[in-house]
């Protein structure tokens, strides 16, 4: 049989950073070949938020399955990865240390390298799994569970952060508000749902730090505002579903003024919106119609990859492929700036 000559990378993607188990085969020519994800949120749901060391057990068990499903789905093995990429972090410590560890411990039986991912650019990276895609230079705007910043995007590996939130994230604000209406958990998905019954003009929100004259965020303040609006009101279902569309409303009306603010401030044209929040329609209709009105162009990642996947980090560790190496020791960071890219 003629041995085809290998011109191609296919990277093995893991990522564990929360409460998500993701696994891709990523191949640098034919895209992607096969993903699998597992949610935990059923597991969380009960207690109204992600139990860090719950998280680090299930990833334990989903992982390795997973990654066999992956690789049968892809139709490959392991002798065609070429590399195993992981979420080195930030993220929650003894989940990121999961997946790190298998990371590890299949480079070494299997004799391949490793390549640390940091989650946050490959939340920024997923755009490049849409078309069309944006170039370099752009304004990138990361809205998840735990972050929320405006990131100058130079180049793959060269970001500069902006602005970002002073307290709260845009996920944490939704996650909250979900908590006080007493919906489930991840709370951004229902009180979407919630707010598409709700009437506008009954409730009025502050847009916080809008008069601010900076690109930083805070979303407490907010957060305190309904929890009084919650308390005073009567709680009726179409209350509820008021005050969640007026909440909605206020995040979108604020992430949008803040990317305009940040194109002008940067001189971009492009901007792109990552990360769990970049799901919500709400904010995806502000945006395009911002988009209308003005010379921005907007991009957004498929949805299906807009939360925690095993994708975006097998296609970042392709795009770091130059970083990969044979190194045996495990390590995490479960902080870790995105301006600072060596782990
Ligand atoms: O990026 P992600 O999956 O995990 C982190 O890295 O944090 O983001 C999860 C966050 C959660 O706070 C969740 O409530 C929020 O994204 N989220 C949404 C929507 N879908 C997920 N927030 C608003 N609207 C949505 N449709
Ligand atoms: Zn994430």
């Amino acid at each position: 049989m003629k041995h085809e000559l290998k011109l191609t990378m296919r990277i093995l993607g893991i990522e564990t950073s929360c409460d998500e188990t993701g696994i891709a085969i990523y191949d640098e020519r034919q895209g992607l070949l096969a993903h699998r994800l597992y949610s935990q949120i059923e597991l969380h749901a009960a207690y109204g938020g992600v139990v860090p060391e719950l998280a680090s057990r299930d990833h334990i068990l989903k992982t390795l399955p997973l990654i066999d499903q992956t690789l049968q789905a892809a139709q490959c093995t392991s002798k065609d990865i070429d590399a195993i990429a992981y979420t080195a972090g930030p993220g929650l410590v003894g989940a990121l240390l999961v997946g790190a560890t298998l990371a590890k411990s299949l480079a070494f039986a299997w004799q391949k390298p490793t390549i640390a991912v940091h989650h946050l650019e490959a939340h920024v990276l997923s755009v490049m799994l849409t078309d069309p895609k944006p170039s370099f230079p752009f304004l990138a705007l990361l809205i998840s569970g735990g972050h929320t910043m405006l990131i100058a995007a130079h180049a793959i590996g060269r970001y500069e952060i902006i602005g970002e939130t002073l307290d709260d994230a845009a996920g944490e604000a939704f996650d909250k508000v979900a908590k006080m209406l007493e919906l489930g958990y991840p709370g951004g998905p229902q009180v979407a749902k919630l707010a598409e019954r709700g009437r506008p003009g009954r409730f009025n929100f502050p847009r916080p730090l809008c008069q601010a004259g900076n690109v930083d965020f805070s979303f407490s303040g907010l957060k305190t505002a309904v929890a009084l609006a919650i308390q005073a009101a009567p709680s009726d279902p179409q209350t509820h579903a008021d005050i969640a569309h007026a909440f909605e409303i206020a995040v979108v009306d604020t992430l949008v003024y803040k990317c305009k603010q940040a194109l002008k401030k940067t001189g971009f044209t492009q901007c792109v919106i990552a990360g769990g929040v970049s799901a919500n329609q709400r904010l995806r209709q502000a945006m395009q119609t911002f988009a209308h009105q003005s010379h921005a162009k907007i991009f957004f990642p498929p949805p299906a990859l807009c939360t925690d996947n095993g994708v975006m980090i097998a296609y970042a560790g392709l795009c770091h492929v130059d970083a990969r190496d044979h190194d045996h020791r495990i390590q995490v960071r479960a902080r870790w700036p995105l301006d600072q890219l060596t782990i």
